[in-house]
C-alpha cells in the first residue's frame, strides 16, 4: 500500500528515497560504516580496492576473489585513444571534472551494451569504470599542459599507479598509502546528492557509464563534492592565524556558507574528517608542514565558538585537501579524486537499484494557475 506524502521537505531532508544495506550513518554519534564494518577499520585494515568489493558485492573477498578482482582491475586501466584523443580537444583551461563527465559519458560509446540482466555485464562495468577513471583524470592534468598522458603501469597497486599517472614519479610508500585510505574514506556514503543522482539514472535502466556520469555532474557542485578545493582557497585567503577571526565574522555577517563545514546528517564532527586530520599530520611529519593546517586548526576552533549550536562541524573536505596538497596534487584535481572514489559507492547503489528498481517519479505540490489564456504576442 503507497503512503500519499503530501508534506514538503525541501531537499528531500529525512525523506528516505530507498531502503539500502550498503552503508549507515548516525549523524549525532558521528558513526559511518560500510556493510556494518565501521569506516575506521577500514581504513586501519583495508584497501580501496576491497573496500570497494565489499561495497558493490556486500562481503570482504577471499583472497582469491581479491587476487582476480585486483587483477581485472589492473588490466583494464588503459584508455581507448579516442577518448585521449577526444580531451586533446578539450580547453586546457576547462575543469577538470568536466572533463571527467565527458570522458565518463563517452565509455559509454564503446561499451554500453545494456545487458543489466547479466551478472558478468554487471562486473565488467565495474571493472572498467573503478579502472579506468583515475587514468582519465590523469590523462586530463597531463593533456591540458600540453603533454600525452602517462601509460597506467600494471607493477603498480591501484593508489601508486594513479600517483604515478599525475606525477610521472613513482610514490613514496607512506604517499600511496595515505592516498589509499583518502579512497578509501570517500567511496560511500549513503544517498547524499550524487548517490541520489546515480539511483535516478539508474533506475531507468540506462547504461552505468551514463549513471556516472550524471554523478560525476552532481558532485562537481561547491556544496557537495566541490567544497575540497574552495576549503584550501579559503584557508590560503585567510593568510594567517590571526586572519582566522575577523575573516570567519566577515562571512558569517554575509551569511556565506563556510566551506568544509556543516553536513545535513552529521550535526558532530565526520568522522572521516578526525581520520584525515591524522593522515595529513602523518605527511607533514614527513615531507614537512603546512601552514594552511594551524590556520584550519584556528578556523575550526572558531567555527565551533560561533556555530556548534547549530550542529556546524568539519565534514570529510575539511581536511582532505591538506593531504592532497601535501601529495602534490593540483587543487582543481581534488574533486576529480572524490570522484574516483565514489565510483564505487555510485556502482554499489547502482547495482542495489537494479536489484528492486522501480524507476524513481516523484510528485510535487502544484503552487503555479490553472485555466490560463493564451494572449497573443501583439496585447502583451
Ligand atoms: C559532502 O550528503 C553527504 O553525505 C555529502 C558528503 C558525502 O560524503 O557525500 O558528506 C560530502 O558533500 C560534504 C559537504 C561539503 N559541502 C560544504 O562543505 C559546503 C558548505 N556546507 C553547507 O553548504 C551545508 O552545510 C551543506 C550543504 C553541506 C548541508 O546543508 P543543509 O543540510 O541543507 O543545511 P542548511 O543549508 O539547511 O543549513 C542549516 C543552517 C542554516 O542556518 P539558518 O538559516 O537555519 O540560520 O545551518 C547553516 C545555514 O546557514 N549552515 C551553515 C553552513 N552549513 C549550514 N552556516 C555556515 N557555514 C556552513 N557551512
Amino acid at each position: 500500500m503507497s503512503v500519499v506524502c503530501i508534506e514538503f521537505k525541501p531537499g528531500l531532508e529525512g525523506i528516505p528515497a530507498t531502503q539500502s544495506s550498503i552503508s549507515y550513518v548516525d549523524g549525532q554519534q558521528g558513526i559511518l560504516e560500510y556493510r556494518g564494518i565501521n569506516v575506521g577499520q577500514l581504513a586501519k585494515h583495508s584497501s580501496f580496492l576491497e573496500t570497494a568489493y565489499l561495497l558493490i558485492w556486500g562481503h570482504l573477498p577471499s583472497e582469491e576473489e581479491l587476487k582476480i578482482f585486483e587483477y581485472d582491475v589492473r588490466h583494464h586501466r588503459r584508455v581507448k585513444f579516442r577518448i585521449r584523443d577526444m580531451m586533446k580537444c578539450f580547453p586546457e583551461t576547462g575543469h577538470p571534472m568536466d572533463a571527467l563527465q565527458a570522458s565518463a559519458a563517452a565509455l559509454g560509446l564503446f561499451y554500453s551494451r545494456r545487458a543489466l540482466d547479466n551478472p558478468e555485464y554487471i562486473r565488467s562495468a565495474v571493472v572498467r569504470l573503478l579502472a579506468k577513471i583515475p587514468t582519465m583524470v590523469a590523462a586530463f592534468k597531463l593533456i591540458r599542459s600540453g603533454n600525452d598522458p602517462v601509460m597506467p603501469r600494471d607493477d603498480l597497486d591501484y593508489s601508486a599507479n594513479f600517483l604515478y599517472m599525475l606525477t610521472e614519479q613513482v610514490p613514496e610508500p607512506l604517499a600511496a598509502r595515505i592516498f589509499d585510505v583518502c579512497l578509501t574514506l570517500h567511496a560511500e556514503h549513503t544517498i547524499n546528492a550524487s548517490t541520489f543522482s546515480a539511483m535516478v539514472t539508474a533506475s531507468t535502466l540506462t547504461d552505468p557509464y551514463a549513471v556516472v556520469a550524471s554523478a560525476v555532474g552532481t558532485l562537481a557542485g561547491p556544496l557537495h563534492g566541490g567544497a575540497n578545493e574552495d576549503v584550501i582557497s579559503m584557508l590560503e585567503d585567510i593568510g594567517s592565524v590571526e586572519n582566522v577571526r575577523p575573516y570567519l565574522d566577515g562571512l558569517l555577517e554575509r551569511k556565506a556558507k563556510i566551506m568544509g563545514f556543516g553536513h545535513r546528517v552529521y550535526k558532530v564532527k565526520d568522522p572521516r574528517a578526525l581520520i584525515l586530520q591524522e593522515l595529513a599530520e602523518e605527511l607533514f611529519d614527513k615531507f614537512g608542514y603546512d601552514k594552511n593546517y594551524e590556520i584550519a586548526l584556528e578556523l575550526e576552533k572558531a567555527v565551533e565558538e560561533k556555530l556548534a549550536h547549530k550542529g556546524i562541524y568539519p565534514n570529510v573536505d575539511f581536511y582532505s585537501g591538506l593531504v592532497y596538497r601535501k601529495l602534490g596534487i593540483p587543487m582543481d584535481l581534488f574533486t576529480p579524486i572524490f570522484a574516483i572514489s565514489r565510483v564505487a559507492g555510485w556502482l554499489a547503489h547502482w547495482k542495489e537499484q537494479l536489484a528492486a528498481n522501480r524507476i524513481f517519479r516523484p510528485t510535487q505540490i502544484y503552487t503555479g494557475d490553472h485555466n490560463v489564456s493564451y494572449t497573443p504576442i501583439e496585447e502583451r
